[in-house]
């Protein structure tokens, strides 16, 4: 019997002022799915830990399985004979993509027991159909990055056209997950649909400026073009004490904050682990003065995305 275990990253979805266009893998945390091709036809969830029971196991309902049939119609091969295992090892509902982890392992799993039929870029339409599933949408901002690895461009959606950007070495992130429930569903139906000209100036301005800073290996212009004043300014009500926990990361040698995703968890780039240590114990002190738990996880950009584990 074949089989594979599979891990893929979270990812920082937006990047502050790229909403939907632009994100990035992380080494740690995420995903781990374990996956065996079996005689008997169908996808079938045969275990989820990590989840508290949240997740679906019906198989036409998970993220996982769903992505997974679409690209076994895909190939030819529906009705094959798969049964998986998913590995929770990330909060659900935290903005780290934690459904995108579960989909992208799947996917690299499934492709790669195929015989790596579609490259990883060709993957992402298949994790798209789960994260239209999971929040409306099929946002690609955090399945693209988890494929691909590094940061990953999504200059448009129709057609699905994807840019690998540089990473800057020496780029390093800060997270800390606040432990408050901020479903993607209810933090994307919360921004307004229609945006001012002058407003949108401002916007361009920002994610032209961290692209460049991305290819110039630019942490300083990288940092000053990490503003969002679209989504920040109404996303942050969700988040507890947000602006205080962006001071404490920009005056301890954050290059710039935001939240990660749709949130609640936030994140810093900074230019060393060590400045990012020191960012996530003094964010989670507050946060624990406030009597909220949290997590936290410092991690270089993730440049390779999914791997083999067994
Ligand atoms: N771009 C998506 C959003 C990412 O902000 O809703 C969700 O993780």
């Amino acid at each position: 019997m074949q089989s594979i275990k599979v891990f893929a990253p979270a990812t920082i979805a937006n990047v502050v002022c790229g909403y939907d266009i632009l994100g990035l893998a992380v080494n740690a945390p995420g995903d781990e799915v374990l996956m065996r091709l079996t005689e008997k036809q169908g996808i079938v969830i045969n275990k989820i830990t990590g989840d508290d029971g949240r997740l679906p196991t019906a198989a036409a309902k998970n993220t996982v399985s769903l992505s997974v049939q679409h690209y076994l119609a895909h190939i030819g091969k529906p009705d094959l004979g798969v049964e998986i295992e998913l590995y929770k090892k990330m909060p659900i509902g935290s903005g780290l993509g934690s459904s995108s982890a579960s989909t992208v392992a799947g996917l690299f799993a499934i492709n790669n027991l195929m015989g790596n039929l579609l490259t990883a870029e060709e993957l992402v339409p298949f994790a798209m159909k789960g994260e239209e599933m999971a929040c409306g949408y099929g946002h690609a901002d955090n399945v693209a990055p988890a494929l691909m690895g590094g940061f990953v461009l999504v200059k448009s959606y129709d057609p699905l056209d994807l840019i690998r950007l540089p990473t800057p070495s020496g780029l390093h992130c800060a997270i800390v997950f606040p432990e408050v429930d901020v479903p993607t569903r209810d933090a994307r139906n919360m921004i307004r649909s229609k945006v001012l000209l002058k407003d949108a100036v401002v916007q361009w301005g920002n994610i032209a400026g961290l692209v460049s800073g991305l290819f110039m290996s630019d942490l300083d212009l990288i940092g000053r073009s990490m503003k969002d004043i679209l989504v920040e300014p109404v996303r942050s009500i969700l988040i507890p004490d947000f602006y205080k926990m962006k001071e404490i990361a920009l005056e301890n040698g954050a290059l710039g904050f935001g939240i990660s995703g749709s949130g609640p968890s936030v994140f810093a780039f900074t230019r060393d682990e060590q400045t990012s240590h020191n960012i996530t114990t003094k964010i989670q002190a507050h946060l624990t003065s406030l009597n909220i738990t949290s997590q936290a996880y410092c991690s270089a950009v993730n440049t390779v995305g999914p791997k083999i584990l067994d």
